[in-house]
């Protein structure tokens, strides 16, 4: 570590932009996609769904000169797909194998602040760790992944992250793909970087300070993937598992497919169209047609986010990548059309906020100060609604995260948010010149001691300090204080 942290900033620098790197962004599709096992759960005696994960280090060979040395839950290199229905109790044993500190968070979940997996839900090396809740939430497409505090971006970077599927009545009730790994498919998108060898480059420096940004997608840890497609439609739950990459997905022919669904949950109605934006943390499920024995390649575009020095892998140039190619078999199984109504989508009324917060986003703090574990920024009140505001301040795109809830977006610049950002979101991309307004309501899980975290979600951002805390209290309650020690397992 203390190497990395030596060398980072000035060799990393020069590495990029020295490396000969092939950047056309084609590959050919060789491989068959990887599709992350469902994890075995058991239901115990009090009639809870009980997952083991046990984060432990590995070694793949991802093509790349030789074995690469990996963190994964359960295996290699990410985690199995974790899955449950609304109502159902949950627990998940996380056994930390790894030899150093890590946690695990579910992103996206809202679940009490003890059981988020935060910086302050830290599991020792050798020790276990079993958070449990109840899945309160639509049926959305989750995730979870390490956040041990200055530590994420490695601990993602070298593979630990997985899904975490949450199903309810309403959505098993639509007539959407939904056979997982047949036309239901996790796709994990992810660039690394490897040295010659095969070993993976965990130099968190790189360009403009968002952290690393590799020449090579992985896959659900594929590179070069395709997926054998044998019906007329394939849903693709999209996550930009990446620590600091943005993507701009669409069909290299352009064809437009049905948005069904963002970081929360499902739309309440499918928006048509050929291209989906989706920064660190950030997910979407879409749904794609396709006609017999085709080759359709999702690609990812430059994401245009007004920023020159993003613009390319390493240098400015073009930033577009293959990402995956669907093959159709010669004869499709017939999938129904996407329905015109998905799921009916509760607004939160900006007249029932009770606080308007302001986030001002600006080189690595948030409002003129970093993370710190001791401090609690503010206190939110129990069944509160509130709108914050997010200012971008610095020439740098930063992905906003809440913990604990989805929110909604009011407006992007003043103007109402596109329809890709109309459903539940946790995750944000800022970008130039934005404000952007969201609202929330702070249900339940009342803790003054115990706290959410909000942050950017480029890790390295995350890592360096561009995070605060909230705690939720209820009614006339006080924040209190965190942790000491920083709960250690
Ligand atoms: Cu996906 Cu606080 O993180
Ligand atoms: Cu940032």
């Amino acid at each position: 570590l203390l190497l990395l942290c030596g060398v980072g900033t000035a060799v990393g620098t020069w590495v990029w932009t020295s490396n000969a790197v092939d950047t056309s962004g084609k590959v050919d599709f060789v491989n068959r996609l990887a599709v992350p096992p469902l994890a075995q759960s058991r239901i115990d005696d009090r009639g809870r769904r009980v997952f083991d994960l046990r984060a432990q280090p590995g070694r793949r060979d991802f093509g790349q000169g030789g074995p690469t040395d990996t963190w994964g839950f359960n295996g290699d290199y990410l985690g199995p797909t974790l899955r449950a229905n609304r109502g159902e109790q949950v627990v998940v044993n996380v056994v930390n194998g790894i030899g150093e500190p890590t946690s695990v968070h579910w992103h996206g979940m809202h679940l009490p602040a003890a059981m988020d997996g935060g910086p302050h839900q830290m599991v020792r090396p050798g020790a276990t760790w079993s958070p449990h809740w109840t899945v309160d939430q639509p049926a959305a497409t989750l995730w979870y992944h390490p956040h041990p505090h200055g530590r994420t971006a490695e601990h993602v970077y070298r593979g630990m992250a997985g899904m975490f599927l949450l199903d309810d009545e309403p959505s098993a009730g639509l007539p959407l793909p939904r056979r997982y790994g047949v036309d239901d498919i996790p796709v994990i998108v992810q660039d690394r970087k490897f040295e010659s060898d095969g070993r993976l480059d965990t130099d968190q420096g790189g360009i403009g300070g968002t952290g690393i940004l590799g020449d090579t997608l992985l896959v659900n840890g594929t590179v070069g993937p395709y997926l054998d497609v044998s019906t007329e439609r394939v849903r693709l739950r999209l996550l930009n598992g990446s620590n600091a990459r943005t993507y701009d997905f669409g069909f290299a022919d352009d064809r437009t497919f049905a948005l069904v669904g963002t970081d929360g949950g499902l739309l309440e109605r499918p928006h048509r169209t050929g291209r989906i934006r989706l920064s660190p943390g950030e997910r979407a499920e879409i749904v794609v047609t396709v006609r017999p024995a085709e080759r359709a390649v999702l690609r990812s575009y430059p994401p245009n986010q007004g920023l020159e020095f993003l613009g390319g892998r390493f240098t400015g140039g073009d930033d577009t990548f293959d990402v995956l190619e669907l093959r159709a078999g010669n004869r499709l199984a017939p999938s129904p059309e996407v329905p015109d109504r998905l799921t009916p989508v509760e607004r939160l009324d900006p007249a029932t906020a009770t606080e308007t917060r302001r986030f001002r986003l600006n080189g690595r703090e948030i409002n003129g100060r970093k993370m710190d574990l001791d401090r609690i920024d503010f206190a939110v009140t129990r069944g509160a609604t509130e709108i914050w505001e997010i200012e971008k301040q610095d020439a740098t795109p930063h992905s906003f995260h809440v913990h604990d809830v989805q929110f909604q977006v009011l407006s992007v610049d003043g103007r109402q948010p596109p329809p890709e950002l109309r459903g539940w979101k946790d995750t944000i991309l800022v970008t130039g010149g934005e404000e952007i307004r969201i609202i929330a309501r702070f249900a339940d899980h009342a803790d003054p001691n115990m706290p959410y975290m909000f942050h950017c979600h480029l890790l390295l951002h995350e890592d360096q300090g561009m995070m605060g805390q909230f705690v939720v209290v209820e009614p006339g309650q006080r924040a209190g204080r965190p942790p000491s020690g920083h709960g250690h397992a």
